[in-house]
């Protein structure tokens, strides 16, 4: 498939197009240096070693986590999720989730729930999408806080609207009540600038190939503090390997089996594409995609936007008297790459009131033009 012929607005899938520089990196790594890290101490080892290491420092730095150490990879952001949902919760623990979250939060934890072994309530942003202000919408979290909440997870930016959460506030309520604060960074990371020490983070979890621009098969769980999670999964990685137990040291103790190097060389490159230009750049540029956006399809007769004074990233809308699949589908066929249904996310829809044919996702990118915009809208006019 020619990407040349495709209008691809459907970033927070995955990211499309790759910079150059990262697919460089991911072929050189292939044909040069993809050893297995950690286990060898010839050239090609402790080149992957090394190049991993820089991608870990280029995480933190980006991140805002304290040490490349913290920075553990995963195959993706589910994954990470995963790892830290299941090491972290005991039993008869209490967990707050948002509305927006998606199924790689909900799920892991209604399945904890339905064995029994914690309790969740869902929070709701329905004051932040309707205007009302942060302190409201706080006040909210905080009436639901037990005395045996121990984590609060959400998500930073919706993963089908452009609804954002404020996590600084939301960090600083946890502190008072000694609540650990994970936040679910696959729409944000590399889209926004996120700070974990700022704003209060323990653990944050993103994908590689979404906007850190790298490719797919690596994720991120970047924790605050070397502090005792559980391992969700235990295996070799080449230190200690005489001993039984997974060593205590981070990265190594949550990062079991062969590492997705080439994924990982391009994440490096990614994320020095996405620091280079610059989160601010970055957002400011796909806000005003969504401006644009946004005014030309108030005009569009039967075309509903969600939250349309909530700019971002995400630009979510409904046609009146067909799905959204249908849409999405008919796009497709003009070459227009979007997102149709419920992308994962049913609390979320049930929040907007789109459950019943979901919604059209227009997702942006670091890559996107007003050419995209212009062919987004000639064919929604034709169909
Ligand atoms: N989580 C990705 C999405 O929202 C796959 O489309």
């Amino acid at each position: 498939m020619r990407s040349e012929k495709l209008v691809y607005l459907d970033n927070a899938a995955t990211g499309f197009p790759k910079p150059p520089s990262v697919l460089k990196e991911v072929a050189r790594c292939l044909s040069d240096y993809c050893g297995n890290a950690g286990r060898s101490s010839h050239a090609l080892a402790l080149r992957a070693a090394e190049k991993i290491y820089e991608c870990r420092e280029e995480a933190a730095a980006l991140l805002g986590c304290p040490e490349p150490e913290n920075v553990i990879f995963t195959m993706n952001t589910t994954y990470a999720i995963n790892m830290l949902v299941k090491g972290f919760l005991k039993r008869g623990d209490h967990v707050l989730i948002s509305d927006m979250e998606h199924n790689s939060v909900l799920r892991p934890i209604y399945r904890l729930a339905d064995e029994g072994l914690i309790e969740y309530d869902v929070f709701s942003t329905e004051t932040l999408r309707h205007g009302g202000t942060r302190g409201a919408f706080l006040e909210g979290i905080a009436a639901q806080i037990r005395p045996n909440t121990r984590l609060l997870f959400c998500t930073h930016a919706s993963n089908i609207c452009s609804l954002t959460l404020p996590l600084r506030e939301i960090g600083a309520l946890c502190r008072r009540h000694g609540i650990f604060f994970a936040v679910d960074a696959a729409q944000s990371a590399g889209h926004t600038e996120i700070h974990m020490t700022e704003l209060g983070i323990d653990a944050l979890c993103a994908p590689s190939h979404k906007g850190l621009c790298g490719i797919q098969g690596a994720g991120i769980l970047a924790l605050a503090e070397k502090q005792g999670l559980a391992t969700l999964v235990e295996g070799g990685n080449g230190m200690y390997s005489l001993e039984g137990g997974m060593p205590w040291e981070l990265p190594e103790r949550f990062e079991a089996g062969t590492l997705p190097t080439p994924a990982l060389a391009g994440l490096c490159e990614g994320i020095r594409y996405v620091r280079k230009v610059g989160c601010d750049t970055i957002a400011t540029h796909e806000r005003s995609l969504f401006c644009e956006l946004r005014d030309r399809l108030e005009d569009l007769h039967g075309v509903r936007i969600l939250l349309p004074e909530h700019e971002g990233a995400i630009l979510l809308f409904t046609v009146e008297g067909k799905s959204s699949e249908r849409v999405a589908g008919e796009l497709a066929a003009h070459s227009i790459c979007v997102r149709g249904g419920y992308h994962c996310a049913a609390l979320g829809h049930r929040a907007l009131g789109t459950t019943e044919d979901g919604a059209v996702r227009v997702s942006f990118g670091h890559g996107n033009t007003r050419s995209d915009l212009d062919a987004l809208w000639r064919a929604l006019k034709k169909i």
